[in-house]
């Protein structure tokens, strides 16, 4: 029998001294000396159903869903009326991360609340599922279009649980509550090392021009919103971080390729490298008159520089303007979560979802002081930016993005430009990364650390990669791969893998760290290959090295991820549908310290076309929430709402969550069981 290329590879690893084939470090042996106790739960089968598929004993409700007011006396949804002013006041579209926060903050988070502020990011819109009576894209008016961006960005709302039911309390019409939206429209601020770059100050201008400031306006403001909001993440002292994602498909187009400013900027090289890069501009098949002018790339350049960073938003304090924190580094943004580091500063992990892109890590500078909740805030402001590289002898390295280190392998490089300081190494982080050598990634997402109830950082990492389609030779941490060395194979990734991080000495302020392939995604009974429902042949296995790196359950694409209190692992997939097209996108859970092969078990199957995001848990784990992102983008076989809408003129293929035959909506879900009892055990 041949050996697979995986094995060839862990193979040599661990004659480098890597501990693949080696049992995993166990969180729960180390703690408690005992190994963990596999979730009970009677795993869910794999479903195509147009709804919640639950384990036995569980059940869902939708907690919101897009065009729910936020506000008491609003009128009841009708996509169709949609303008921005309405939207603006109610819940966005393809909602994606959620983050929990106390209703009253306290530090640590109280684990009995019962009332939080939810917030949650509205990732993008699909055309096809809004304005049910339009007849055709190009019918778009740009009221159309700026009642569509108002359903991007995110949402800040009060919920609570009372007797069993979970439940959104919406505000006064006017008054001091905490509900809100922040749109693309709204203000923000631009903080830390890029703050006064030039790109943002030129790119601001049309911005600012366009949306007229408000009696209160804070002179630093840039009305650019945010936008394209995935992941993200929270902060000990209770904000919330959203990362902008894939802005260049949000809001950034090209009309004229002959437009002086675009051509001003053609001189750039730095330019050219980071719109080569982020895909900007997009070559937008709306009509000019469609999407606002500060967005087309030829009379506005710098725009799309407003966009790619991690914005902190007060949820206790709707006057406070968010803030765009700069120092994290500009990128197709993921995650942003925290941890403490041993002596107190904070470490913010973050995946630059695109194919061959990196793992950052941010350190501040200054301490968390858990007595003063908003002295905290411009933390994030002052720090070392650190890039990953995975060693192959399963060793890795946090590299600073250092100014100077920078330029030395600029000189060597050929069509690079200069940095002039750290604000350009902020706003071209993936360059500098680049330049420095860290590990092109397969689309990294969510990076979460294990945190104790002091918010301190464990030590412990779990990150995924969703996937890659490119064939590609092996790189370190990214396993299922071609070897160039043993018989230059190039190979795609399709399932996607989850990896595992250990910093030294156990604290998030380490620059080194070792790694370990935590699972391979894809089908425990399949060998290496498999044929897609394109009828192409992949690899799913999920051996490595003759060692089944999970069991249970099948399951590809993992996306985002929680931990639970119990060191098990919440994984939400999206895209797992385009492997295993007979499930639905879907949760599973895998206890993180378990030795030998991991059982995996399927908890959730979400509706037809959708992904499942920002997966979290009530503090008392008596609630599991979801976001259901985009029900009805596609139907079952693949084929998208926009095809199906467009030119067969059919209904969307799901009427998620209202049932019958409703327009179907994107949706926060909670789980909880019937018992009452603490979920997903
Ligand atoms: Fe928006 Fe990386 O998923
Ligand atoms: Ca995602
Ligand atoms: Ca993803």
């Amino acid at each position: 029998m041949t050996k697979h290329i995986k094995d060839v590879i862990a193979s040599r690893r661990a004659l480098l001294g890597g501990f693949a084939g080696l049992p995993l470090l166990s969180l729960a042996q180390s703690a408690a000396g005992t190994e963990p106790v596999p979730p009970e739960f009677q795993s869910v089968d794999p479903t195509n159903a147009d709804t919640i598929s639950l384990p036995p004993g569980y059940r869902w409700r939708t907690l919101i869903a897009w065009g729910d007011a936020l506000f008491e006396g609003m009128s009841s949804f009708d996509p169709d009326a949609l303008n921005r002013a309405d939207q603006e006041r109610r819940f966005g579209q393809n909602n994606d991360m959620l983050a929990l926060f106390p209703a009253d903050y306290s530090f640590p988070f109280a684990s009995n609340t019962q009332r939080y502020l939810l917030c949650a990011n509205h990732e993008y819109v699909e055309p096809s599922l809004l304005f049910p009576a339009l007849a055709a894209l190009q019918d778009f008016t740009p009221a159309h279009v700026e009642a569509a961006l108002a359903a991007i960005g995110c949402t800040v709302v009060e919920v609570e649980q009372n007797g069993g039911e979970w439940r959104i309390v919406k505000n006064p019409e006017s008054g001091n509550g905490r509900n809100r939206r922040i749109t693309p429209f709204s203000p923000v601020i631009f903080s830390g090392a890029a703050a006064n770059h030039r790109w943002i100050r030129a790119g601001a201008t049309a911005f600012n021009a366009a949306e007229p400031a408000g009696p209160d306006a804070d002179p630093n403001e840039v009305r650019c919103g945010t936008l394209a909001n995935c992941a993200g993440g929270r902060t000990p002292w209770g904000t919330y971080l959203t990362s902008e994602e894939n802005f260049n498909t949000s809001g950034t187009m090209l009309t004229d390729a002959s437009a002086p400013a675009l051509a001003a900027a053609q001189t750039d090289t730095a330019w050219i490298l980071a719109s080569g890069n982020f895909g900007t501009p997009l070559y937008s098949t709306m009509r000019e008159d469609q999407l606002p002018p500060r967005f087309d790339v030829s009379a506005n350049p710098y725009g799309p520089a407003v966009y790619g960073w991690v914005v902190e938003i007060d949820p206790y304090d709707p006057t406070w303007v968010p803030r765009k924190r700069t120092s994290l580094g500009r990128k197709k943004g993921e995650c942003a979560n925290t941890a403490l580091t041993k002596n107190g500063r904070v470490a913010v992990y973050m995946g630059d979802d695109q194919i061959d892109e990196f793992i950052y890590k941010f350190i501040s500078t200054g301490h968390f002081d858990p007595n003063n909740r908003t002295g905290n805030r411009d933390l994030l402001d002052e720090g070392q930016l650190y890039v990953a590289r995975f060693n192959e002898d399963g060793a890795g390295d946090w590299l600073p993005l250092n100014l100077e280190r920078i330029n030395s392998a600029v000189a060597e490089a050929p069509y690079h430009a200069r940095f002039e300081d750290t604000g350009d190494v902020a706003i071209r982080a993936r360059e500098a990364a680049r330049l420095l050598g860290a590990t092109p990634m397969d689309r990294p997402e969510d990076v979460e650390p294990l945190i104790d109830a002091d918010w301190l950082g464990r030590g412990t990492i779990l990150l995924s990669c969703t996937y890659n389609r490119n064939e590609e030779f092996y790189r370190p941490g990214n396993p299922r791969r071609g070897d160039a060395q043993a018989n230059h194979i190039q190979q795609s990734n399709v399932g996607g893998h989850i990896l595992r991080i250990d910093e030294h000495n156990n604290d998030c302020g380490a620059t080194r760290f070792r790694w370990d392939v935590f699972t391979l995604a894809g089908d425990p009974r399949a060998d290496n290959t498999f044929t897609l429902p394109n009828g192409i042949a992949a690899d799913v296995s999920v051996t490595i090295d003759g060692r089944p790196t999970f069991e249970g359950d099948r399951f590809s694409c993992p996306d985002n991820l929680c931990v639970d209190n119990s060191d098990n692992l919440w994984i939400a997939t999206d895209g797992s549908d385009s492997v295993f097209p007979d499930c639905n996108d879907s949760v599973m859970i895998a206890p993180i310290g378990a030795s030998g092969p991991r059982p995996v078990k399927r908890f959730l199957v979400a509706p037809v076309g959708a992904e499942v995001c920002g997966p979290t848990l009530a503090f008392d784990e008596t609630a599991f929430f979801c976001a259901i992102q985009h029900p009805g983008e596609a139907n079952s076989a693949g084929v998208s709402n926009a095809e199906l809408r467009w030119r067969n003129h059919q209904r969307p293929p799901s009427n998620f969550p209202d049932g019958g035959d409703s327009w179907p909506r994107s949706a926060v879900v909670v789980v909880t069981r019937e018992d009452g009892g603490r979920v997903g055990s």
